[in-house]
């Protein structure tokens, strides 16, 4: 069986000097876009889970240079440069732990180095901000076929955290080798864990599924041994926000777990990620910077209190999963099976210059 592979969902646009974002947040009860055309905003957009998801992140920060740049030019006085360079330290401090972040501005840096006025510089980022946005897509396809091959049919996944058209430019990385298995008849149904504290899970996973008409079960975090116990499994698909250069992957807190309980029972365990998550510069997983979020994501739900007053609260938003847990990382460039510094240093070497 072989069905059209369902991709109908783009949660950022760029049209006429504007940036739109689908506000995340309000998902799924409301699918509405905001507009920008202030990159101090854009930064908050980011910080605040406007927009979220490693991939969306990074293009979303490449638009903001794009806004950056218009802003500088309409200015007309000053370095134009000095500007945008503010304006990038403001998107660079939105959130620590998705390298692909800080790898949009560098790229976005490179273009800017290369132009001597800010007319140049805000034709140049916007096509540099668009081709990101394009690639990235185009990557995803091939991830998601790359990592679909992989998996034997007859079983369901379970996947964590969203990591779908919403959290990229469109298609997914885990949800995009989920989205490619399922038209490929390889799965039977998606598991996906609800994903607290921001229910990532239950708000945006499932209902992209939902749209897309592919059968989805939540689950409570809690309930993946047992789910895992059951055989009905056949590999756990997460995503990522950076891949240290000995294959540590940072991604939503709760995937180091799963990454344990899969080795327990004997489940693989993928990892769908664009080379541009992988943080060559970054030795190992102690070495990621791990975001911690305020206290009132874990007290509060909905803003409603849902804990004893007087509770504090923990909350990491990443935890790190060590290589040795992870069957295969699948990128958009070649699947790297048991990935270690060795491996990835021989994905790296092949890449194109
Ligand atoms: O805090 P979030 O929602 O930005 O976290 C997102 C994740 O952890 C995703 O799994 C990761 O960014 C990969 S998205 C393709």
């Amino acid at each position: 069986m072989n069905l059209p592979l369902p991709d109908t969902i783009r949660p950022i646009r760029f049209r006429d000097g504007t940036l739109y974002l689908l506000d995340q947040r309000r998902l799924p009860v409301e699918a509405r876009e905001n507009a920008y055309t202030d990159p101090q905003a854009v930064a908050a957009a980011i910080r605040d889970m406007v927009v979220r998801g490693a991939p969306a992140i990074g293009i979303t920060a490449a638009f903001g240079v794009v806004l950056a740049c218009a802003a500088a030019r309409r200015q007309q006085e000053g370095s134009w440069r000095a500007q945008v360079d503010v304006a990038m330290a403001e998107l660079a401090a939105s959130r620590p732990t998705a390298v692909n972040l800080f790898w949009a501005l560098d790229r976005m840096r490179r273009i800017l180095d290369a132009c001597a006025s800010a007319d140049q510089a805000c034709a140049a980022s916007l096509a540099a901000a668009q081709a990101m946005l394009d690639e990235d897509i185009a990557a995803n396809r091939r991830m998601g076929a790359l990592g679909a091959a992989l998996i034997a049919p007859g079983r369901a996944v379970l996947t964590h955290c969203n990591t779908g058209s919403l959290a990229t430019g469109g298609f997914g990385t885990a949800l995009g080798v989920i989205r490619s298995a399922w038209a490929g008849g390889r799965v039977t149904e998606v598991f996906a864990d609800e994903t607290r504290p921001w229910l990532q899970g239950a708000r945006l996973t499932a209902w992209e599924l939902v749209q897309d008409k592919i059968p989805v079960r939540l689950l409570c975090e809690g309930a993946a041994a047992s789910l895992l116990r059951s055989g009905e499994v056949g590999w756990v698909i997460v995503g990522a926000d950076r891949i240290a250069a000995n294959g540590d992957t940072a991604n939503k807190i709760g995937t180091y777990g799963l990454a344990i309980l899969a080795r327990e029972h004997g489940v693989d365990f993928m990892v769908a990620a664009p080379v541009s998550t992988i943080d060559f510069a970054t030795d190992d997983g102690a070495a990621i910077p791990i975001e911690t979020r305020p206290e009132s994501e874990v007290l509060e739900l909905a803003g409603q209190p849902v804990a004893a007053r007087g509770a504090r609260a923990w909350n990491p938003a990443f935890d790190v999963t060590p290589a040795g847990l992870i069957t295969a990382i699948v990128t958009e460039h070649g699947v790297v099976r048991h990935p270690d510094r060795e491996s990835l240093t021989a994905l790296r070497r092949a890449l194109p210059r």
